[in-house]
């Protein structure tokens, strides 16, 4: 088939290069020149594992073509899929711009029949704005039908998830269009839900915010942990193997943070908001999660009492391993906080400090974690990636001023710490 994605963000970039691997011929349009240049030497602006050498062979291979024209690329598709972002507006909702721009120029291109997919996590509602913007500006004689695909990768584990995702949610209401995105989809070995357009949207929203919710609720259980003197990760290990709650995104932390769940915890929020629901459940979530942030800046107050002259070592920046993305990362928050106390930071990353440098200022930024721990009156571990996983604790005790470390990912065997002469506080132990 032949497929255009509109957008080379994590979404649209993986899935077009999965869906080309598959042996589809597939386009991807952006608007920055340089950018577009270098998708077609294989240059991919994110770090995700994987991603460069699949770009790379398919480009070579001539089945991924980036470009800026809609002309040439609209009218060859069989489906085209929209995958821009929806950041959020001042007031909390999903900002549909560019959606609704990319939609009027899909349209003037059509050409025959065409089924145009959303992928884009958008508002309940929205599909109504992009039909009737398609059905507008559609030329004489071409035939479209809508589709809502929301996608549910992940970063860090994109590719694997696009190959191998839980489930695919086709939201179209036409047996053309739901036949052109099975058959899109037949390689891929998942159960698909067929449903209507507002109902494949919702599912989108309902899913991410559920998960935010289960990383709220594991924080919560932790913080009540540390009152009353249990052992959260037993706990939230003895919920976990009731297969009704599962074991996944309940591990506590600094709060969950990305591009997505804050911005569509929020945008749930608003949108039931607009229709007079108000989900204070999600409004808690919310707040457990800027709790969680602040409650690491606690603890190291507790540690070190005066923050006045200290030097806080941070290891780890990005929102999570495996990714180079500072978008709502807690690290920020977190340095933020600290820094309005006169705390000095240094802080060390694998993949992100290019773009830690873009958004956090004043912090030296090292080139291990034994840089960071060195002078450091305190370490605090943001980022649970593997390279932290397993330090020379002897050395890094030799090098920090005071051993004091805070665990924000319970990386680290505690009492094993302590024996070694560390002050050691993890998240709910
Ligand atoms: C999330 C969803 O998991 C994807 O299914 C969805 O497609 C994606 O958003 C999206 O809407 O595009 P992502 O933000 O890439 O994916 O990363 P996650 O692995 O979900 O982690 C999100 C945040 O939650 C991270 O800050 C992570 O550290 C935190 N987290 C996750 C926890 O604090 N505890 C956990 O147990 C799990």
């Amino acid at each position: 088939m032949t497929i255009t994605f509109i957008g080379h963000g994590y979404v649209g970039l993986v899935t077009a290069a999965v869906f080309a691997d598959f042996g589809n011929k597939v386009y991807v349009i952006g608007h920055t020149k340089d950018k577009i240049e270098n998708l077609n030497k294989g240059i991919i602006p994110i770090f995700e594992p994987g991603l460069e050498e699949l770009v790379k062979e398919n480009v070579a291979a001539k089945r991924l073509i980036f470009t800026l024209d809609y002309k040439i690329s609209i009218p060859d598709s069989d489906i085209v899929f929209i995958a821009v972002g929806t950041p959020t507006t001042k007031t909390g909702d999903a900002d549909l711009s560019t959606v609704l721009l990319v939609a009027e120029q899909i349209a003037k291109n059509l050409k025959g029949y065409t089924v145009v997919a959303t992928k884009s996590t958008v508002p309940t509602g929205t599909n109504k704005k992009v039909r009737r913007i398609l059905e507008e500006f559609r030329p004489k004689g071409t035939e479209v039908d809508y589709a809502s695909v929301p996608e549910f990768l992940r970063e860090g584990s994109a590719i694997s998830d696009t190959v191998h995702p839980d489930r695919i949610v086709i939201g179209a209401e036409s047996k053309r269009a739901q036949e052109a995105l099975i058959k899109v989809h037949k390689q891929i070995n998942a159960p698909v839900i067929l449903t209507n357009f507002d109902t494949a949207e919702l599912i989108k929203y309902a899913a991410n915010s559920f998960l935010a919710l289960k990383i709220s609720y594991a924080n919560a259980i932790a913080k009540l942990s540390e009152i009353l003197n249990a052992d959260a990760l037993k706990v939230l290990e003895g919920i976990g193997m009731d297969k009704r709650i599962g074991d996944k995104f309940l591990s506590p932390g600094p709060g969950y943070g990305g591009s997505c769940f804050p911005k569509d915890v929020k945008a749930l929020i608003s949108i039931a908001k607009d229709n007079d629901y108000q989900f204070s459940l999600l409004e808690d979530v919310e707040n457990i999660n800027h709790q969680a942030k602040r409650d690491i800046v606690r603890k190291a107050r507790k540690i070190l009492g005066d923050f006045r002259g200290k030097r806080i070592g941070i290891l780890g920046l990005a929102y999570k391993a495996n990714t180079d993305d500072m978008r709502d990362a807690p690290a920020i928050d977190v340095i933020n906080l600290l820094q309005n106390d006169g705390v000095k930071i240094s802080a060390f990353d694998p993949k992100s400090i290019e773009n830690a440098e873009r958004v956090l200022k004043n912090v030296e930024y090292k080139k291990d974690p034994y840089e960071v721990a060195s002078g450091a009156d305190l370490l605090i571990i943001l980022t649970e990636w593997n390279e932290f996983k397993e330090l020379d604790f002897a050395d890094i005790k030799k090098k920090m001023k005071s051993p004091n470390i805070i665990d924000g990912r319970n990386l680290y065997d505690g009492e094993k710490l302590r024996k070694e002469g560390f002050t050691y506080i993890g998240i709910g132990r």
